[in-house]
């Protein structure tokens, strides 16, 4: 079992084997348009229907892309790794991206306050959207909270009918304890997954997601079957590791590099990560590194690899790192630098699109405006 809620590790080769995702291979790659070096590099590494999406999408076929945000925390670099392909989607590929706000899950699964979810969604994430390069513009995206669309409500409701509660429980480990809002969480998220086929017809939508959301797929694809709708596509990204060796959690900082993390702080955390270095600088020029138990060399590869010379420069890196022949301490230097650097940019973009967002938003029914402070 997957339990969305609480992630442990993940072993992604089970979940390709068990679960039925299947591999991004070079075939699928194959179908994309350009070049997608979250792909490439192996940061997606499975999907279900993604070749579907792709064919529909080269066949001149409507298709969209959806992917909703949990407002219950800090945004931090992990969260990052959806933006980008939700931005590579509209920008590069012109296809419309959907945003729900899961506002009603982060409040009957976390507890959250619903002011404050709407406050945490417009501040830390839609900003953040918006600053690393989502157009909101309404044609091109659509932004919506859960608690007030209605046709996600109404598909809710009705979709319901299509579960059975040994279904859900048995998916998600739910009790008789579970408060009927976290229950039905599942089927607020197969109306987000589903609605853009009520609202422009029926096509096939693909949801980037973690693999933690697989459940939530499997149930809507099986929905989607009964409804005599397109099941949905989606693809699975890995985790961040965290900074510490664990988790990337936003309740535990020092395991995450936030967004809004000021750049000295996140050169301090990246100085404190685990490497996958030898225990001593002898041992380590000796026997050499690890990089693939190297969360420095993964924040190279999953967010600052153009910035420090691209897929070359990560080879070069890996080989010199397995011959002992750059040390931890270069490699901290060079992405501390480069995640500085990307730090900086991101707050000067905030600022840019600051201005914009009360315009932006309120042309989106469905999304909260900007706190009065704003
Ligand atoms: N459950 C998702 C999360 O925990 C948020 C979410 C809500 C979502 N609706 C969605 C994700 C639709 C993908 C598609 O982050
Ligand atoms: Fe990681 Fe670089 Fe150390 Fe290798 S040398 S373990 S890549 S920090």
């Amino acid at each position: 079992m997957i339990d969305p809620w609480d992630v442990e590790e993940v072993d992604y080769e089970r979940l390709t084997e068990e679960f039925g995702i299947r591999p991004i291979d070079e075939e699928v790659r194959e179908l994309l348009p350009r070049s997608f070096p979250l792909l490439d590099r192996g940061i997606v590494f499975g999907h279900r229907d993604y070749d579907s999406f792709l064919k529909d999408y080269n066949d001149g076929e409507l298709v969209s892309v959806l992917s909703g945000m949990m407002p219950s925390g800090r945004m931090h670099l992990g969260h990052k790794t959806v933006v980008d392909q939700l931005v590579f989607y509209q920008q590069e590929m012109d296809v419309k991206v959907y945003v729900p706000i899961a506002d009603l899950e982060a409040h009957h699964a976390r507890d959250m306050d619903l002011d404050r979810a709407h406050r945490i969604a417009v501040e830390e994430y839609v900003l953040n959207y918006a600053a690393l390069g989502l157009d909101l513009d309404p044609d091109r995206c659509e932004v919506y909270l859960q608690s007030e669309r209605k046709t996600v409500q109404r598909m809710a409701l009705l979709l319901a009918g299509r579960l059975t509660w040994n279904t859900v429980k048995n998916t998600y480990g739910f009790t008789g304890e579970t408060n009927m809002g976290h229950a039905f969480a599942p089927i607020v998220q197969a109306a987000d997954i589903l609605h853009p086929q009520e609202i422009e017809g029926p096509h096939r939508v693909l949801v980037p997601v973690g693999v933690d959301q697989d459940p939530h797929l499997r149930l809507t694809r099986d929905i989607a079957e009964k409804e005599d709708l397109i099941k949905p596509a989606s693809t699975y990204h890995r985790f961040m590791t965290g900074l510490t060796g664990g988790k990337m959690s936003s309740s535990k900082p020092n395991t995450a590099i936030f967004l809004t993390d000021d750049p000295e702080t996140a050169k301090e955390k990246v100085w404190n990560a685990k490497t996958g270095g030898g225990a001593t600088l002898e041992e380590h020029r000796e026997h050499g590194g690890n990089p693939d138990e190297c969360v420095v060399y993964e924040l190279m590869v999953y967010h600052l690899a153009d910035r420090i010379g691209g897929d070359e420069k990560l080879r070069e890196i890996r080989k010199k790192c397995r011959e002992g022949d750059i040390i931890c301490g270069e490699c901290k230097r060079m992405v501390g630098e480069a995640l500085a650097e990307m730090l900086e940019e991101l707050e000067r973009r905030r600022e840019e699109v600051r201005d914009e967002l009360p315009d932006l938003l309120s042309q989106h029914p469905d999304a909260p405006e900007v706190p009065e402070d704003w």
